[in-house]
């Protein structure tokens, strides 16, 4: 196996790993360059839902909270796998995001606890579009120039709670008419990543977020700027599917967006997420 970073921005590849019979050492050296890169990319992988359990397991305890946020019928037989796809059987969508553009986000941020990492394998794919990318939240903080870091520092934003990233309003959940009243968790605008330590910016979504205690007119200023600064292109990368790719992003330090793709071709991706637990010793 041989590791090998993927654009200046964040991601490595995993070149030549076998998922499934992975020595303990090549693991350790997988999950370093993940902290390093925050996006760990592995191709021409054949992995049942057991298996892709079983490798998510490695990362960390296995994340429930994604299919009770998501409805229970998304999920595959395996409990913890998420279905993500637009395929329609039988009358009922078989998975969750349809076929728009999923907007930038990081998972779960609407709780206390958000999940550490997502795994997303491709099964079945569209012949264009739908490409998925990435952006550096630690490089985020470290470009920011530091008139508009200090409008940040101590600060923290309501993460709203009624929107998944395709725009849909989830079930028990109303619209949201004023930002100060949004169900969802409080985070500081700057966070230390709970395993490396360093500090990364962390937005969540834009959509219904609201900068704390500052008046409404203020919060939406400054949101803009933190996210015009944000997504500069030297912070992204974007990556363009291969079936039997797998990737593994860090939601800590990163925020991912879907480009949208032709309604009537197939795309059928499978999803887990591990809790934001230390890593199991191997
Ligand atoms: C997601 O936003 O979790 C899914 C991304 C994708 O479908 O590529």
């Amino acid at each position: 196996m041989e590791l090998r970073p993927v654009s200046d921005a964040l991601g490595v590849e995993a070149v030549g790993a076998d998922l499934n019979a992975l020595a303990p050492d090549e693991f350790d050296a997988m999950y370093d360059a993940w902290l390093d890169n925050h996006v760990l990319l592995v191709r021409g992988q054949e992995l049942t839902d057991p298996q892709l359990v079983r490798f998510t397991q490695r990362f960390g305890e296995l994340d429930d909270e994604v299919m009770i946020a998501n409805a229970l019928e998304w999920g595959t037989q395996e409990p913890g796998v998420l279905v993500v796809s637009n395929v329609v059987e039988d009358g009922v969508e078989i998975g969750i995001l349809g076929s728009g553009e999923a907007i930038w986000h990081t998972d779960m941020n609407f709780l206390e606890k958000p999940t550490k990492a997502s795994f997303l394998l491709a099964l079945e794919l569209p012949p264009t579009g739908g490409d998925t990318g990435f952006v550096n939240m630690e490089l985020a903080l470290k470009t920011m120039p530091s008139e508009l870091r200090e409008k940040i520092e101590g600060h923290s934003i309501k993460h709203d709670a009624s929107t998944d990233s395709s725009g849909y309003v989830k079930e028990g959940f109303e619209p949201v008419t004023d930002v100060t009243k949004t169900e969802g968790a409080i985070h500081s605008f700057i966070r230390p990543n709970t395993e490396t330590g360093r500090e990364t910016l962390y937005l969540g979504r834009r959509r219904n977020a609201y900068v704390v205690d500052a008046p409404i007119a203020e919060s939406e200023a400054l949101l803009d700027e933190v996210w015009k600064h944000t997504l500069r292109p030297e912070h992204i990368w974007y990556h363009q599917w291969q079936v039997g790719d797998l990737i593994v992003w860090d939601n800590r330090s990163t925020m991912h967006r879907r480009d949208p793709f032709d309604p009537n071709a197939r795309r059928i991706m499978h999803r887990t997420q591990v809790n934001d637990t230390p890593r199991p010793a191997a």
